[in-house]
């Protein structure tokens, strides 16, 4: 168990880190979400006692980590995957690592098969891609068989068999008892993978609740709907008392409405339907609208969309529904948001 107790950092004048509190859990993945420059990195690497708090403290099964005896036993983390001797092999990066902790060297070779390297263990890590570079380092993580694992955006640049991959072995890991804690700014990614969710905005906790909790509370459902007599319909859904709500492309939405209370109020009023489809509301955007007063940039201002327009501001997420789960990233929903509205009209 990881206690983070009151934890604040300061650099200078940017407070990285503002008074947070939470305890992360054995026997379940939690994912540690917030969007870029949220503190994520730094929070863990507080954890492993690489950065030293202003105030607060965070404790591992009871103890600071520079007072566990040969750490590696205890917690096993990936911060940075390129923080590896560029000259040293696959095998020697992790021989030395085990020696430092009384681990036996029979360990390397089993940990470099259960990441996929074995073939390439003789090969210098500089060499290496991304995506190995990536499960080398959570090979050094698995090292000490540890009961506590930490992971910072493992599969950030990995191709989508690796992404799988890593998913699949934090749930295993989780399975077998251990205390999983893994990092990210991508909902669509944690809604995969988390059972808990810790969300940060500019160093401090925005929430703190289960994967399931997350879903039920910001999966609203609502209906699109399109027709040639859109004043008439929206007379009839107001004498409802249905509300609405207008899709900047024509049509628009219903919100808490279902589809066949629509259907039969359009034929009772003679009203044909060009559309009438269920949507979800993507965990993606409750994400960015939760956290959008603490994004640090605003996509808006660094990521300009194809065409060179610019994408509506975050605040507008209310307005710009897109029902999918699986963006490409923080900003690219918007991207792909105006993408989809110009192809659909
Ligand atoms: N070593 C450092 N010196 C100064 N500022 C830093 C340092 N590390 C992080 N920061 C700042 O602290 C904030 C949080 O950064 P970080 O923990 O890397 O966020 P995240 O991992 O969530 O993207 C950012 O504003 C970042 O610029
Ligand atoms: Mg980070």
């Amino acid at each position: 168990m990881i206690e983070v107790h009151q934890l604040t950092k300061r650099y200078g004048s940017t407070l990285a880190v503002d008074g947070l509190s939470f305890q992360v859990p054995r026997g379940v993945v939690t994912g540690f979400l917030g969007p870029n420059g949220a503190g994520k990195s730094t929070t863990m690497r507080m954890m492993l006692d690489l950065d030293r708090p202003t105030s607060g403290s965070v404790t591992i099964d009871g103890r600071a980590y520079h007072q566990l005896h040969q750490p590696l036993k205890h917690i096993g983390a990936l911060l940075e995957a390129k923080a590896v001797h560029p000259g040293r092999t696959a095998y020697n990066h992790l021989l030395w690592l085990a020696r430092s902790n009384r681990i036996p060297a029979g360990r390397v070779d089993e940990v470099l098969g259960l990441v996929g390297l074995r073939e390439v263990a003789k090969r210098k890590s500089g060499g290496f891609s991304l995506g190995m570079g990536q499960r080398l380092g959570i090979a050094a993580a698995l090292l000490g068989d540890p009961k506590i694992l930490m992971f910072d955006e493992p599969v950030n640049g990995l191709d989508p068999e690796g992404i799988l991959w890593v998913r699949n072995l934090m749930k295993s890991l989780a399975q077998e008892g251990r205390t999983v804690f893994v990092s990210s700014h991508l909902m669509s990614e944690m809604a995969l993978t988390a059972d808990h969710l810790v969300v940060i905005g500019q160093g401090r906790l925005l929430a703190n609740l289960s994967m399931n909790d997350f879903i039920d509370q910001n999966s609203h459902g609502f209906v699109r709907v399109r027709t040639p007599q859109p004043e008439a319909l929206l007379d009839a859904l107001a004498m409802a008392r249905i509300s609405t709500r207008p899709l900047a492309e024509g049509g628009f939405e219903v919100i808490d409405g279902n589809p066949a209370q629509i259907g039969d109020l359009a034929r009772d009023h003679g009203i044909s339907l060009h559309e009438l489809s269920p949507q979800r509301a993507s965990l993606e955007e409750a994400f960015m609208q939760m956290t959008a007063d603490s994004v640090e940039y605003r996509t808006g201002d660094i990521h300009p969309s194809a065409d060179g327009t610019a994408p509506p501001p975050p605040e507008d997420a209310g307005v710009a529904r897109t029902g999918a789960a699986d963006s490409g990233g923080w900003g690219a929903q918007w991207n792909r948001t105006s993408g989809k509205r110009r192809k659909e009209s």
